[in-house]
């Protein structure tokens, strides 16, 4: 099996598992992930997701490089298609998503990662799009989310020179949120992901569309959008939950209704 779903306390942990190739994404691996997201989106037990890798030296290291000396045009336009369906359902996903990057995220594995809500690094990993080394372009939306994870500037100089930058400078950057000792990095991306599985689910992903929309179409539409989801959400048990335990001085315990 080349993607693995371990679950516990709300969290699924979704596994690239094919560390004999770094976790190269080849058309089994990738559809997998895929089936793999489209479940998890009806489940409702999966309150948040983690995506991480085999091993300790990659998330994964891009798609497969061997598959993709074989393809024509035709070909490539599925096989990008492929890795943008799944780039949407991290995206879009209800569950808050996030990259536990144990090692190298290159290419398709870095757009895999930046797909993610939050992107928490081992301080060994080493992240980029070296695309360009190959003769190609990022094709499962590198060229789009990273100008918008780290701005216009810092996705050209990457993309445009393929060089792979190491955590520390990937936090720097704004490319991951946290870098952890490769030891703490599980157990830390675990913590986070168990303080979202308690949160609302309701509100998690009312503030997703949101923040989704932050970067595209009209200011004033997504102003009226957000406005729209503040409102609704004083119509769930959650919201009510929520103030009332504040005001209560006890913690809250959301339901997700
Ligand atoms: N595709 C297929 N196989 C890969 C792979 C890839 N992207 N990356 C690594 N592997 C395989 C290697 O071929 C090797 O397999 P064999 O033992 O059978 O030869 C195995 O994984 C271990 O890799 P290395 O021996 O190369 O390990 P290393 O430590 O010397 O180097 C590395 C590690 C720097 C990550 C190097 O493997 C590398 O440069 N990999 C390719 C990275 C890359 O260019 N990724 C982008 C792919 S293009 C893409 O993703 C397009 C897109 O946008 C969708």
């Amino acid at each position: 099996m080349s993607v693995r779903v371990d679950r516990a306390d709300g969290v699924a942990t979704v596994t690239i598992d094919r560390p004999d190739a770094l976790n190269a994404l080849d058309v089994e691996t990738l559809s997998a992930l895929r089936e793999r997201l489209g479940e998890l989106r009806d489940d409702r037990e999966a309150r948040v997701i983690v995506l991480t890798g085999e091993g300790d030296r990659a998330f994964a290291a891009g798609a497969d490089i061997k598959y993709m000396s074989g393809l024509g045009p035709i070909q490539a336009k599925e096989w990008g298609e492929l890795g943008h369906t799944v780039g949407q359902l991290l995206e879009t996903s209800p569950a808050p998503t996030m990259a536990a990057i144990n090692g190298f995220a290159l290419g398709g594995g870095c757009e895999l990662a930046l797909a993610c809500d939050l992107r928490y690094a081992s301080r060994t990993a080493k992240l980029g799009q070296p695309e360009i080394n190959l003769g190609i372009i990022p094709g499962w939306g590198g060229t789009q989310r990273l100008a918008r994870v780290c701005g216009l500037g810092v996705a050209k100089e990457l993309i445009l020179t393929g060089r792979t930058v190491d955590a520390d400078e990937a936090l720097r950057l704004g490319l991951v949120d946290a870098v952890y000792e490769p030891d703490e990095l599980v157990d830390r991306a675990f913590e986070t992901a168990r303080a979202l599985a308690a949160k609302s689910p309701l509100a998690l992903r009312a503030a997703k569309v949101a923040l989704n929309h932050a970067l595209q179409g009209d200011h004033v539409d997504n102003l009226g959008r957000e406005a729209d989801q503040f409102a609704q959400l004083f119509a769930t048990e959650d919201a009510k939950e929520g103030l009332a335990a504040f005001v209560e001085k006890r913690e809250p315990g959301f339901r997700g209704v």
